[in-house]
C-alpha cells in the first residue's frame, strides 16, 4: 500500500485516458482498504475497480482508491450446486475461465466482459441472455463513512437493466468488497437461444454441450465485433439500449420496417442503440482520435490520444444526431466523470 501523486490514470481505464490523480493508492486486503477508509475519513475518495465503464473527462482531485483483493473460493461443493465465494478486485474474464476449469455452469454467457468482479453488481452487467442477477446470491461492503460492514442480498440490490442500488439510491456510499455466486456443477442451464450464439454453436458441430462450448462461441462472438481495450480504448456498450412506448415504436415502424426491437411489456419495447446510431451513418465516423466502433456502433473508440472531452463530444453528436432522426434520447451507459 503507497500512496503516489500525481499519478497517470491511462492505465486504471478501459478507455485509455490520460488524466492524472492527485493522490492514488491500491488496496490489496480488506484490512488495508479500511485503513485507507479511515485515513482518508474526511476527504472524498473515488474508487476505481477495472476502470471499464468510466470516462474520464478531467484530472481526479479526489483521492483514487484501486480495489485489487485477490480471491475465489468454492465454499460449497454438491450434487446440483456450487457456491463461490470471490473478491472485488478478481478480474471479470479471468474470474469466469476459473469456474469453468472447475466444471461450473452459469457464468459462460457473460465471458469476455471487462471490468473486476467487485463492479459487476453495480450495473448488473449482461449479455447474450444472461445477467449478473441470474448468479448473484450476494455481495458484502463497506460503508465508506461509518466502516460498517453489510451483506446484500439479491432482492435487496434492486437489480434491473444495467441497474442496481448501487447506481440508485446508495450510489457512492458502499464499497462491494466480495461477491457471492451460485453455480451449476451438472444438469447446466445452457442459455443458446441468442441468435448468434445458435449459429456460432452450429459451426462449431459440438455433440453434448458444456458451458465451456457456450463460452467459446461467446468469445468469438465478441471478439469479431467488440474492440479489445487492450488494443483499442474503449468501455463497452457507451449507451443504453434505450426503452420507447409501444406507440412510438409502431409508428418508427411505419418508416422503418426493419427496426430491431425487444418486447419488455405490453406497452414497453427496448431498441438496440446500435442499429439507430448505424442507421444515422455514424457507424464508423472518426473525429482525431475519437470514433465510433467500425464493427459495432454501440462502443465507441479511443483511436490513440484522443481526451475524455474528445470522446464525451462524439458521444454528444451521437445523441444529437439519433435524436434528430428517430426522436429518441440516447443514455450514456458509462460513467462520466
Ligand atoms: N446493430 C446494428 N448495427 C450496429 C450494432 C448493432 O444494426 O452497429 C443491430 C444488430 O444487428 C442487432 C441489434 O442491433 O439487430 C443488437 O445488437 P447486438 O446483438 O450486438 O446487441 P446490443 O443490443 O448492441 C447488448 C449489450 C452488450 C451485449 C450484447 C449481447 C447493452 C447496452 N449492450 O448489445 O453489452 O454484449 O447485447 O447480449 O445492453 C456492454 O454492456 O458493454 C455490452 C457489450
Amino acid at each position: 500500500m503507497r500512496l503516489q501523486t500525481n499519478f497517470s490514470l491511462k492505465d486504471y481505464n478501459t478507455f485509455g485516458i490520460d488524466v492524472k490523480a492527485k493522490q492514488f493508492i491500491g488496496v490489496e486486503s480488506f484490512e488495508e482498504l479500511k485503513h485507507v477508509l479511515k485515513r482518508f475519513y474526511t476527504e472524498e475518495i473515488f474508487v476505481i475497480g477495472g476502470g471499464s465503464n468510466m470516462l474520464l473527462t478531467q484530472d481526479v482531485s479526489k483521492t483514487v482508491l484501486h480495489i485489487n483483493t485477490k480471491g475465489k473460493r468454492i465454499v460449497e461443493h454438491n450434487d446440483n450446486q456450487a457456491i463461490v465465494d470471490v473478491e472485488a478486485g478478481e478480474n471479470w474474464h479471468e474470474f469466469v475461465c476459473w469456474t469453468l476449469d472447475n466444471g461450473l455452469g452459469g457464468l459462460e454467457n457473460l465471458s469476455l466482459i471487462p471490468g473486476n468482479v467487485g463492479t459487476s453488481p453495480i450495473q448488473n452487467i449482461g449479455a447474450y441472455g444472461v445477467e449478473l442477477k441470474d448468479v448473484f446470491v450476494s455481495c458484502e461492503a463497506i460503508h465508506r463513512q461509518t466502516l460498517d460492514k453489510k451483506t446484500f442480498l439479491k432482492e435487496d440490490c434492486k437489480f434491473g437493466y444495467r441497474q442496481s442500488i448501487f447506481k440508485n439510491e446508495l450510489k457512492g456510499q458502499y464499497i462491494i468488497t466480495k461477491v457471492r455466486f451460485k453455480l451449476t456443477t451438472k444438469n447446466h442451464h445452457l442459455k443458446t437461444e441468442y441468435g448468434a450464439i445458435k449459429d456460432e454453436l452450429k459451426n462449431l458441430k459440438i455433440d453434448k454441450l458444456r458451458p465451456r462450448d457456450i463460452s467459446r462461441a461467446v468469445i468469438k462472438i465478441r471478439q469479431s465485433k467488440l474492440p479489445d481495450p487492450k488494443e483499442l480504448g474503449n468501455s463497452g456498450s457507451f449507451f443504453k439500449n434505450p426503452i420507447i412506448a409501444v406507440s412510438k415504436y409502431q409508428a418508427l415502424k411505419q418508416q422503418h420496417p426493419n427496426i430491431p426491437s425487444y418486447k419488455i411489456d405490453e406497452n414497453l419495447i427496448k431498441i438496440p442503440a446500435g442499429w439507430l446510431i448505424d442507421q444515422s451513418g455514424l457507424k464508423g465516423y472518426r473525429k482525431a482520435d475519437a470514433g465510433v466502433h467500425k464493427k459495432q456502433a454501440l462502443v465507441l473508440v479511443n483511436y490513440g490520444s484522443a481526451s475524455g472531452q474528445d470522446i464525451l463530444n462524439l458521444s454528444k453528436k451521437v445523441q444529437d444526431t439519433v435524436k434528430q432522426n428517430f426522436g429518441i434520447d440516447l443514455e450514456a451507459e458509462v460513467n462520466i466523470i
